[in-house]
């Protein structure tokens, strides 16, 4: 259900150029925490020098791995625990994993990716997250909500700025599929929205966010 999302997210792939257009993980040696099906990783994989991409769920390592093909490195790992060396990658990438954790886990997950990251002045941590307007968020119920409200502040917090805001879309092969798809990773309030008003055709906002590494 995850994949169909995926596929549905980010059709004309603004937020991959977004981050290859800032260099994100161009030459480096880089790091995808919570990769899920390695839909990022996919395509900027082959622009960094080298490429590990984690994730806490067998399954979604398994589609990862399949996506990105043998040259590349995919673990089973969680954000919390990571299994690498302090100081080891130059560049980081968490894309819509901090607001889908537990809050008790987030303060962790991002002081180890501070803890793998290298402190020189060029290593640094993206992060990719829902931004609180939009039609995505009003149908799962979370427009200025509880997410954005957390996650955002935090990051400003840990030192991330905004880099970009980008305003993309999910793009469903039709409204039945955007119904059933939304509905059983949104839930009942989205499906009755989607049913009331069907459209395959919806107005996603995301935020860039990026930190230096050096401490
Ligand atoms: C919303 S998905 C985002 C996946 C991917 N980064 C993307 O943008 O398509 C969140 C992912 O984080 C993974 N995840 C959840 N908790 C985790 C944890 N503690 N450590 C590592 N990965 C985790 C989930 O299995 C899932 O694949």
């Amino acid at each position: 259900m995850f994949a169909a999302f995926a596929q549905a997210e980010d059709p004309d792939e603004q937020i991959t150029e977004a981050l290859l257009g800032h260099g994100a993980v161009t030459g480096c040696v880089a790091l995808d925490v919570g990769c899920g099906t390695g839909r990022f990783g996919s395509r900027l994989a082959p622009h960094a020098k080298s490429y590990v991409a984690v994730d806490a769920s067998p399954q979604m390592a398994r589609i990862a791995a399949e996506n990105l093909g043998c040259r590349r490195t995919v673990a089973i790992a969680r954000g919390e625990r990571l299994p690498f060396a302090d100081a080891t990658f130059d560049r980081i990438l968490a894309s819509f994993l901090l607001a889908n954790l537990p809050r008790s886990l987030r303060n962790q997950v991002l002081a180890e990716l501070l803890r793998v990251a290298r402190s020189s002045p060029e290593a640094a941590i993206w992060a990719v997250e829902n931004h609180w307007h939009g039609a995505f968020q009003k149908l799962r119920g979370r427009a200025g909500g509880v997410e954005n409200a957390e996650v955002l502040p935090l990051l400003r917090d840990h030192g991330f700025r905004v880099v970009e805001t980008i305003r993309t879309r999910l793009r469903f092969p039709s409204p039945e599929h955007a119904r059933v798809v939304l509905g059983m990773l949104c839930g009942e309030a989205a499906a009755c929205a989607l049913t009331e008003e069907p459209c395959a055709d919806i107005d996603h906002q995301v935020v860039l966010l990026e930190r230096a590494a050096a401490r």
